[in-house]
């Protein structure tokens, strides 16, 4: 400490802002939505309704909730220039980039005043605008990925339908959703909508704090979740047990590889900065992908690979003294496989999810009228010093 400033790297005892949207307990391993237990969102809500109790603070009455999806219904299309944006990405451009980007571009074709004591209303289109358009700009970030033709929203369908016929259809067939994948996607997007003051959220937050617009916080944090430390761990997860089964499917061999402080390799999907006990979405996750393979009929050897390793570090010395428990990354990835999602897009659909969650913390940050964020240091470098003119140095 030096005067009045405390160094608190990566704000591991920092706490930001009051909050009255999620509440986390590490210790006991409780989730909750404005009071309501993620268990039970999870198995009795849909994404959309969850989506609302996020922003607005109450679930939704049944006409309530109607008016929010018919808005979110009525704003799936895309200016048509956006295309453009998407044509000049290479085939190689990775989803979370072309989703930023395109999330951005909404700053230049939707303008919105920046004015911080703008109407609720105008607000409130922007916050229709980008839960509408997002699941848009995510199929056709996968769309230029493959070299696929976009497909235009299907209003007929709901929320989760609509984004997967985006995904999937091609103009050659039929394309039909399968009501088991849809119902899993929703679950899923639940689950990831929002979690307090993580890393995205707290971009969210202080890009916000400046009165940027809406959209520019939103992008930057897509931009925060994408790093494999947060929500691209979910795509890393996938990647490793794919590595252990190339390598023969050795768990233990790659605890060791995690445990060893010269080996930068870490367990992706393990550990997490609150949860010091078990996390309650990697609970409802586990359970959901045994429900989502058996009713697909896939056996998918990576998962068995995932349950190995899990019961190995549960009862590895290291994880138990570190507390380092499965996180909400290590088990969808194996679900979104087997609804046939590419694993680059894995963290789309985390951002997909956390969506409503950024758009409620950016607005109570914005209600609450806090203060730009800007955090103090502590210096380490040079004392003063006089300039030296070039044909005096070296
Ligand atoms: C998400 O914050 C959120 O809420 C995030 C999230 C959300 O919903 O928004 O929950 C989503 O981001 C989940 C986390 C996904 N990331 C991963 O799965 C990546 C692997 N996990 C880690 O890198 C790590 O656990 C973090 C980033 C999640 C948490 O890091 P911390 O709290 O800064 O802890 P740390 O890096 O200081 O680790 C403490 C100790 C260290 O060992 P020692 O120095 O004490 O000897 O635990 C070790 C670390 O080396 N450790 C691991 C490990 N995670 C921590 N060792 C091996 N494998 C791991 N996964």
């Amino acid at each position: 400490q030096t005067g009045l400033i405390t160094l608190d790297p990566g704000y591991k005892n920092t706490g930001s802002t009051t909050s009255s949207i999620t509440f986390l307990d590490g210790e006991q391993g409780v989730l909750r939505y404005r009071g309501y237990r993620i268990e039970d969102l999870a198995e009795k809500s849909s994404f959309l309704e969850v989506a609302y109790l996020l922003i607005y603070g109450e679930l939704p009455t049944q006409l309530q909730y109607e008016k929010f999806t018919r808005e979110i219904t009525t704003h799936t299309l895309v200016h048509e220039d956006i295309k453009k944006i998407l044509d000049g990405f290479p085939s190689n451009a990775h989803p979370m980039g072309v989703l930023s980007s395109l999330v951005c571009s909404l700053t230049a074709f939707y303008p919105e005043s920046l004015d911080p004591t703008r109407d609720e209303a105008d607000v409130n289109l922007s916050i229709v605008r980008l839960l509408a358009k997002m699941p848009t700009f995510a199929a056709w970030a996968y769309k230029n990925e493959v070299g696929h033709p976009v497909n235009y929203p299907d209003n007929s369908l709901d929320y989760c339908s609509n984004f997967l016929k985006m995904m999937f259809a091609l103009p050659a067939e039929k394309y039909e959703v399968d009501p088991v994948i849809a119902k899993a996607l929703d679950q899923l997007l639940i689950l990831h909508a929002d979690h307090e003051q993580n890393c995205s959220t707290s971009t969210v937050r202080i890009v916000g704090s400046s009165q940027a617009s809406i959209y520019a916080s939103i992008s930057a944090g897509i931009n925060a979740l994408w790093g494999p430390l947060h929500g691209g761990a979910n795509q890393a997860v996938i990647e490793m047990l794919e590595a252990i089964k190339a390598d023969g499917g050795d768990t233990k061999k790659f605890l060791n590889k995690a445990k060893d402080k010269d080996d930068p390799f870490r367990l992706m999907g393990f550990g997490h900065r609150v949860y010091k006990n078990f996390d309650p979405r990697a609970t409802i996750i586990k359970k959901a992908a045994d429900d989502v393979l058996g009713k697909l009929g896939i056996k998918d050897p990576v998962l068995e690979i995932a349950k190995e390793l899990e019961y190995a570090a549960l009862n590895d010395q290291y994880f138990v003294d570190r507390k380092l428990y499965p996180n909400v990354d290590f088990y969808s990835g194996i679900i979104y496989r087997a609804m046939g999602i590419p694993t680059e897009m894995f963290t789309v659909l985390f951002a997909l999810g956390r969506l409503p969650g950024w758009i409620a913390q950016w607005k109570e940050m914005r209600q609450n009228g806090e203060p730009i964020g800007r955090p103090r240091q502590i210096y380490t470098g040079e004392n003063e010093r006089d300039y030296v003119s070039m044909n005096r140095r070296g």
